[in-house]
């Protein structure tokens, strides 16, 4: 076993287990780039304090961009006993450029390096998940634009409702996606502060500049206490709130194209590329990349459990639990990340069965809305209308058919107020246009909500 860098007071070796159990260098080895990024800012702040020299503070520069471009290029690999990443690099550090390499964690605790750290990954790994939902995003709301015309019915309790357009359903999703976009815009807000400098847990007695810190990572302030500074992670747990709020729009998705894709339904067909077969039925085309998805949702929100409880008793300051967030959160964000590139294709490949949803939205009854409306534009209060409706979808059920096949000397034996102009109202193409409230399907405002939604960035 290499030597501790902690080892002063101690008289025995870590035992090869507890060592093992303890190292989370398998799976921190991941912020290399984050850890190597925020030595060098912190030295060359050590340096511009005048707590380091310029020659230290140029050789310790120096060789971690050495380390960084072994560890880039793979010749530097991370086979060693060393506690996590930040041992891992300063070791590999003082092995190369000697005693300067000793001094870089001068006025540091790994416990606000490691809060640092985080950080700074999360940060840059929302630029990269934020252009995945963007994507999709983008995708939706070109979906919408080509079906503004697509009658379908809209449900409630999976029971056909009123009509609706397939732009109007596909632009909830957008409506969805975008708040999820603003959600990560948000966390990345209150992650955007540097903690270097509150050293263990009390700050530190150099002069150091912990501005000139954050200004050198483009982070835009500092935390304001110390003890908070190293044992936050309220940012880790929002960011995969936020995570499993988007995970549960795409779960939500994908039931539906689930059930869309069944023969029942016959909705939409998914693309070969996008679905798969089954090993014993040759028939079978299966929704797996909906079916996953809807699956991994259940992971996130796993990840998003064990955080919440990891932190939830845990006395000021650090504590060794708090390594544990690491898997939770890169659990979720590969997962978020490995979901959003297939769930796209496959959104974007697939075919709307239009026929079929026209049909679903014709019968079922899903203009009985809109002959109620008919009758109170005619003059009878709402409630009364209501029921004359009702009494005609009955009569309708009965006689096996739909409103608009009822005759007009029927519907007068129903209500007097029904004219001939009644057909028009229950065309299904009428109900849809005649929903222009603001938010409502007529294709006049889908169009525009759309192109709000096009400017969003
Ligand atoms: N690997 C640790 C973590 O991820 C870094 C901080 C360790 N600090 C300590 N004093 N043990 O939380």
């Amino acid at each position: 076993m290499s030597k501790k860098m902690w080892d002063g007071r101690f008289s025995k070796e870590t035992d090869a287990a507890a060592n093992d159990y303890n190292s989370s260098l398998r799976f921190d080895c991941r912020m290399y780039a984050q850890d190597i990024r925020g030595s060098k800012a912190h030295c060359r702040m050590l340096v511009e304090a005048g707590i380091l020299s310029k020659d230290d503070g140029d050789a310790i520069v120096a060789g971690l961009s050495a380390i960084q471009n072994d560890l880039d290029s793979g010749k530097l690999s991370f086979v060693s006993d060393a506690e996590d990443i930040h041992m891992f690099i300063e070791e590999e550090l003082t092995r190369r450029v000697g005693d300067a390499g000793k001094k870089l964690h001068t006025g540091r605790s790994r416990n606000d390096q490691v809060a640092l750290d985080i950080r700074l990954y999360l940060i840059d790994e929302c630029k990269e998940i934020r252009m995945l939902i963007k994507n999709l995003y983008t995708v939706l709301i070109r979906l919408a634009f080509d079906n503004l015309d697509t009658i379908m019915p809209g449900y409630t309790h999976l029971q056909r409702a009123q009509p609706i357009t397939l732009s109007h359903h596909l632009s909830a999703y957008v409506q969805m996606l975008q708040r999820d976009m603003t959600r990560l815009d948000d966390a990345v807000k209150r992650m955007d502060v540097s903690p270097l400098g509150s050293g263990a847990l009390a700050g530190t007695t150099y002069p150091l500049n912990r501005e000139f810190v954050a200004k050198d990572l483009g982070l835009s302030g500092i935390t304001e206490n110390s003890l908070d500074g190293v044992s936050d992670r309220d940012f880790v747990i929002e960011l995969t709130s936020a995570f499993s709020i988007l995970m549960m729009h795409l779960s939500r998705f994908s039931e539906e194209i689930i059930l869309w894709a069944t023969q029942e339904f016959a909705f939409l067909e998914l693309d070969d590329a996008y679905s798969t077969g089954s090993s014993i039925m040759p028939q079978k085309k299966n929704p797996d990349i909906a079916e996953l998805t809807r699956g991994k949702t259940g992971r996130v929100y796993g990840d998003l459990m064990a955080l919440l409880v990891i932190m939830k008793g845990l006395p000021l300051a650090y504590n060794k639990d708090m390594q544990e967030d690491k898997e939770a959160i890169f659990d979720a964000i590969d997962t978020v990340k490995q979901a959003l590139v297939p769930f796209t294709g496959m959104v974007e490949t697939m075919r709307f069965r239009k026929e079929n949803m026209k049909k679903a939205a014709a019968g079922g009854f899903t203009n009985a809305t809109d002959l109620a409306d008919y009758l109170v534009r005619k003059g009878l209060p709402f409630r009364s209308a209501h029921e004359v409706s009702g009494k005609l979808v009955r009569y309708a059920i009965e006689t096996e058919r739909s409103l608009e096949e009822i005759t007009i000397e029927e519907f007068i034996g129903f209500s007097p107020l029904i004219e001939r102009d009644v057909y028009e109202a229950l065309a299904l193409e009428t109900c849809v246009e005649k929903r222009t409230v603001p938010g409502a399907p007529a294709k006049a405002v889908v169009e525009e909500s759309l192109k709000r939604a096009l400017s969003f960035v």
